[in-house]
């Protein structure tokens, strides 16, 4: 059996839009990109979504708005040590200085017990990441933010469906910021969205995305009715020409936001299979006994069914990679469990932290890895997947 980490589900909505565009001829930014976001912010419940094109812009363009609001190049961002390294890339991306502090363990998130003393006058953000779509504390984190004046701004990447205390993920902080890549619950096969609830975060993440561009509204960067826009020439100038930020260029186009409405259409469905399969996944983990554990669902969460996290207990009689080669020979696709960035990437080794710094993320980062929940696998390749661990630990333990 062969027990795949992702899947894409391409839908026949998707295709039918995907063939309506192309005999259009209009393919960049239009009115699919439009609907993906009007759908993708009801789905979150926020007012506002902004498509981009990675996970990755969004988080840096949810950043680059903080320039409008006082942020000077070179202002300091909290963010947890563990996370796919493209979370601090996007900070460095933004212009801004990523301050990392150490993970709890249980819950694979920001310690937010270690916030308050990272904050230094230089501070604008906190960036939490709902690592494998389990919600990061968000009570604590908004209250540090709160009395100390800083943006809260969700790294949601993996938290498409994720939910705290009845509030969804991307709409806990100022921004959500979501990778719509193609292992993710909901994608566009490459892309991203930001969701906020402010009209003003939205406006400027149109202006980021094209560039810093002064023309943001909804329907001129969406090249919907261009010609009758009675902005275009305000204050005397083409705005489409007059650049007021340094942007990016960072746009979905009209065939990515084609799968993306596709995948929202099947969103109830694709959670609840993802969720099912987790659910299954935890139970057969937890059954494997001291060596082995995986994360819980709290009574105040949702998880958002990313993937299931797996953790090797330190000491075991075997490693994480031994593990991991073990289920690759017999057709299991892993992914690591990420690395604590500050310290096991080396492209970090630049900002001068030393190995020992974050010992929890640094421990997730030997031994921890993630595995596939998506909705083209069942029963059967969980049951497979507990099998082999079992025979695993029956050689090794
Ligand atoms: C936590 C986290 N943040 C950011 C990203 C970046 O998203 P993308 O790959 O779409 O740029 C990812 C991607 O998987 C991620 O897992």
């Amino acid at each position: 059996m062969k027990y795949p980490f992702g899947t894409l589900t391409l839908t026949d909505g998707a295709k039918r839009r995907i063939g309506e565009a192309l005999a259009s001829g209009r393919l960049s930014s239009g009115e699919l990109v439009r609907q993906f976001e009007q759908r993708y912010a009801a789905v979150v419940g926020t007012a506002e979504a902004v498509a981009v094109s990675s996970g990755t812009d969004a988080v840096a363009l949810a950043l680059a708005t903080l320039y409008d609001f006082g942020a000077h190049r070179g202002d300091e961002v909290i963010l947890p040590a563990l996370s796919f390294l493209a979370t601090a890339n996007a900070v460095l991306m933004a212009g801004l200085k990523p301050v990392f502090v150490d993970i709890r363990r249980e819950t694979l998130n920001i310690d937010p017990a270690r916030i308050e003393p990272a904050v230094t006058g230089r501070t604008r953000a906190i960036l939490p990441v709902h690592l494998m779509g389990k919600p990061a504390d968000m009570d604590a984190i908004r209250e540090v933010a709160r009395g100390r004046g800083l943006y809260v701004i969700e790294d949601a990447a993996e938290a498409h469906g994720a939910a705290y205390k009845g509030t969804s993920a991307g709409a806990l902080g100022d921004m959500g910021a979501f990778s719509l890549y193609v292992a993710h619950i909901i994608t566009t096969i490459e892309g991203g969205v930001v969701t906020t609830d402010s009209e003003e975060f939205a406006a400027i993440l149109r202006s980021l995305r094209a560039d810093g561009r002064a023309c943001n509204c909804k329907q001129c960067v969406a090249n919907i009715g261009t010609e009758a826009c009675t902005k275009r020439w305000e204050g005397g100038t083409d705005r489409r020409f007059l650049f007021e930020r340094v942007g990016f260029s960072a746009r979905m186009n009209e065939l990515e936001a084609a799968v993306g409405l596709g995948s929202l259409e099947m969103y109830d469905e694709i959670i609840a299979r993802r969720r099912e399969n987790l659910t299954a996944l935890i139970q057969r983990v937890d059954a494997m006994g001291p060596y082995l554990s995986t994360f819980h669902e709290e009574p105040h969460e949702r998880f958002g069914p990313h993937a299931l996290p797996v953790l090797v207990a330190e000491p075991a009689p075997f490693s994480r990679d031994q593990l991991v080669r073990y289920l690759a020979e017999h057709h299991i696709d892993t992914r690591s469990l990420f690395q604590s960035m500050p310290t096991q990437c080396p492209g970090y080794a630049f900002l001068g932290y030393r190995v020992g710094d974050f010992p929890e993320a640094e421990y997730v980062g030997r031994s921890g890895f993630h595995v596939g929940c998506h909705q083209d696998i069942g029963l059967d390749h969980i049951d497979y997947f507990a099998e082999t661990l079992r025979r695993f630990l029956k050689e090794h333990a």
